[in-house]
């Protein structure tokens, strides 16, 4: 999309998304109370579309259609060790030592909310556990520079910092969104460091910041599903997701109870 086009929000729309991102933070804590060796993705799908549904909200992933991709079929995106992002749920099990990125979007009065952790299964690697740890403080270093007068690659530029010091690669062909009626709204805001463009942030902006980390290569690889996104070497990967609302007080991380 065209610079320009960032759609602001009024605060009482924020608190609308931040409504719609609390059903999310609710939905991704259970589901962390009941990943351990032995639950299925598919059972993790199960519980999130009963608890959107208890909340009177609408899984927003279900039936989203990107290009000529099929429709993606679930409520939540369950993504396991190397696979980056978009992984369909279903009868896989997850084992003691893997990670799971789980990924949870809610329609809620009109507005969209998207959140999403990588968990342990388990006891896992120290290698594992400091992708998991990189990955979630480059979130936050990225949140802490979403704030006005800024510029869009602070971002960019604080979460691949963080990232690279310790050995690891940012994804180049997902980023991050702006977010409000829509799930993908402008800006993309890649989580490197772009040539593109670069506006200047400002209040009333949402933007759903997703560092996807990977321990090797950063380069990534299609499955025949049209959804999931492997690493192209088959080393491990992590995605951590906040929606955050730019304000005059500075970054609001909407989707953290
Ligand atoms: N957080 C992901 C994104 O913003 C979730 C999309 S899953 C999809 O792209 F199925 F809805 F595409
Ligand atoms: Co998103």
């Amino acid at each position: 999309m065209k610079p320009g086009m960032i759609i602001l929000k009024t605060p009482r729309e924020i608190e609308v998304m931040r409504e719609a991102n609390l059903i999310i933070a609710d939905i991704l804590a259970k589901i962390g109370d009941t990943i351990r060796p032995g639950v299925t993705t598919g059972e993790l799908d199960a519980l999130a579309e009963k608890l959107i549904l208890k909340a009177k909200a609408r899984a927003a992933f279900k039936g989203y259609q990107m290009r000529s991709q099929k429709p993606y079929p679930a409520a939540i995106c369950a993504s396991v060790n190397e696979e980056v992002v978009h992984g369909i749920p279903g009868p896989r099990v997850l084992n003691e030592g893997d990670i799971v990125g789980v990924d949870v979007g809610v329609v809620h009065k009109g507005f969209v909310g998207d959140a999403a952790r990588t968990y342990p299964v388990g006891e896992i690697s120290p290698k594992a556990q400091k992708l998991l740890e990189v990955t979630r403080e480059s979130l936050y270093k990225g949140i802490e520079k979403a704030a006005e007068g800024n510029r869009l690659h602070d971002i960019s530029a604080a979460v691949q910092e963080h990232v690279e010091a310790h050995g690891f690669a940012v994804v180049r062909d997902f980023v991050g969104h702006g977010i409000g009626r829509q799930m993908h709204e402008p800006p993309q805001i890649p989580n490197y460091k772009t040539g593109g463009w670069n506006p200047r942030l400002q209040a009333g902006m949402v933007l759903a910041l997703e560092p996807m980390v990977n321990e090797g290569t950063w380069r990534i690889t299609l499955l025949d599903d049209e959804w999931t996104v492997v690493t192209a070497d088959g080393k491990l990967s992590a995605h951590f997701e906040h929606s955050v609302a730019i304000t005059a007080n500075g970054p609001r991380i909407l989707s953290e109870p």
